[in-house]
């Protein structure tokens, strides 16, 4: 009996392969001073997104919850938590459970952090107190990417080779 066909599959969805690291400025998008984030795949089928995290002179990422996993490898400088008592070096890897709530920060001496994570679902701003402040899902971060896009002259459809 002849083993059963793997056969190419019609409709499939387009690999990404880039340079993660962009060399036009310009495709890194703005999220907060000093912070910046680099779509890679903005995946609207499963609801999450991949992409680059860069943050120079000691910025912060506010708090926020996942509520779903969120893996990272760090790919140049330093980072930690506000809330846990380690730190993330160039070439760490980091699981960040779901219902994790955190805030990032880059020590003064950390000119640069560039770290690539990989979010499901979405990220919840809170306030010192748990209040709500803010929402990001993958629809908001290619909202965000377009308009910058846009803004910085790359054209309205050039996020869209991240989105699938
Ligand atoms: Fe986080």
């Amino acid at each position: 009996m002849n083993p059963p066909l793997v056969v190419p599959s019609p409709g499939i969805q387009p690999e990404i392969a880039v340079a993660a690291i962009p060399d036009d400025e310009r495709v890194w998008v703005p999220q907060a001073k000093d912070v910046w984030f680099r779509p890679l795949l903005l995946n609207t089928v499963t609801g999450g997104w991949c992409n680059l995290l860069r943050v120079r002179k000691s910025g912060v990422l506010h708090r926020h919850r996942h509520p779903m996993i969120v893996v990272g490898y760090v790919v140049r400088g330093q980072w930690r938590y506000l809330e846990h008592d380690w730190v993330a070096t160039e070439g760490s890897f980091v699981y960040e459970p779901p219902g994790e709530t955190h805030t990032l920060v880059v020590p003064d001496d950390c000119p640069e952090m560039i770290t690539f994570f990989s979010i499901a679902g979405a990220m919840i701003y809170l306030d010192a107190e748990g209040r709500q402040i803010g929402y990001e899902d993958v629809f908001s971060k290619i909202d965000m990417c377009r308009k910058h896009y846009v803004e910085v002259g790359l054209g309205t459809t050039y996020v869209d080779q991240f989105v699938r």
